[in-house]
């Protein structure tokens, strides 16, 4: 499903979708069957819409922008696919995810797949620049996911640790989204930019770790409660912890969220975080970083495209999907 305010890049956004068709093509046959297969995985297209709508605010759209931003949704779908394997979702945009679809063995190789075609359409786009600050976003977001990994069932991690963790995973390709929009503005308008991007996709990841303990599974379209399963604290989680002030009695509580077992353990903590008012303070804390990429818009020219801009920021917030 695409959210409404992209209705103004509804045609760019074909326009990256035929990109990102036409570079996965191959004259392999059985290659050619397993992408057939696999079909339209296609989701809200935040990325590239970064890249276009900046862009629109900024100037015009040119065939660079189209790119870009189908590079970077083949990023993501790469994280994604990699990602449901490891945290066993079951479910993704609407769909079986591919490791349930195709085995684990294809789904690595079809991730990879995804890598390698992104960072070639930016390669052939001869401008190493670009190339230089795709690579090193794709090294962060590794990073990340190895980070948020090695910090699984650490019932003490930080809030400040937990912001390392969602800027490498998932905020820093909004920030490269939002940059790259902005590839042909002046300096303070492309860190302008970046910052927009920045503060949407923490606010974003907050939220998806909001909707991981309290979406409707059919709205949002994948498999939620991963958090809880995986022993990852989110910062709905951090949030309850910091209220409750006595040592043992937070310990407890920490213990509790990593003995996760059953479906209704699942229930049982979800209640919880909810009553807890942990959900609540971790959207509070997203409306603030959406506060702070309305902020990043001032210096963009006034006008309609700035105001679509600051409506996705909205969005992020307010999305059930
Ligand atoms: C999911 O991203 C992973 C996160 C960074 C939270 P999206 O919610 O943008 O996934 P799609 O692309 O719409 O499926
Ligand atoms: C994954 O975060 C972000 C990536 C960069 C892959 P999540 O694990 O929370 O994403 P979902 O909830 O599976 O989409
Ligand atoms: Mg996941
Ligand atoms: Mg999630």
């Amino acid at each position: 499903m695409m959210p409404a305010v992209y209705a103004c890049i509804e045609q760019d956004l074909l326009a990256v979708e035929a990109v990102m068709n036409e570079a996965l093509q191959t004259d392999e046959p059985r290659v050619a069957g397993l992408l057939e297969e696999l079909g339209q995985f296609h989701g809200k297209m935040l990325r590239p819409a970064l890249v276009l709508l900046v862009a629109r605010a900024l100037g015009p759209v040119t065939e660079d922008h189209i790119r870009l931003g189908a590079a970077l949704e083949m990023i993501h779908t790469a994280t994604l696919i990699h990602d449901d394997m490891i945290d066993e979702g079951r479910t993704r945009r609407g769909q079986p995810t591919p490791h349930v679809r195709f085995g684990n063995t294809t789904a690595v190789l079809l991730g990879d797949y995804f890598y390698t075609h992104a960072f070639h359409i930016v390669a052939c786009m001869h401008r190493p620049e670009l190339m230089q600050r795709l690579s090193a976003v794709t090294n962060v977001i590794c990073e990340g996911e190895l980070h948020q990994m090695c910090a699984r069932r650490d019932v003490a991690l930080s809030e400040e640790e937990y912001n390392r963790i969602i800027h490498a995973k998932t905020a820093a390709l909004c920030e490269v989204a939002s940059a790259f929009g902005a590839s042909n503005a002046t300096h303070d308008q492309t860190q302008a930019a970046a910052d927009y991007g920045k503060y949407c996709g923490m606010a974003f990841q907050i939220v998806d770790d909001c909707l991981d303990l309290s979406g409707d599974p059919q709205k949002v379209g994948k498999t939620l409660a991963t958090d809880i399963e995986c022993g990852r604290l989110t910062l709905p989680f951090i949030h309850m912890l910091a209220e409750i002030k006595d040592d043992a009695e937070r310990e407890a509580l920490g213990q509790r969220l990593l003995s996760v077992q059953s479906q209704e353990d699942v229930a049982d903590v979800r209640a919880l975080v909810h009553e807890r008012g942990g959900i609540e303070s971790a959207i509070a804390t997203a409306r603030h970083y959406v506060k702070q990429a309305h902020q990043a818009l001032e210096i963009f020219p006034d006008g309609q495209d700035r105001q679509v801009l600051a409506d996705v920021a909205s969005f992020i917030v307010e999305r059930e999907f």
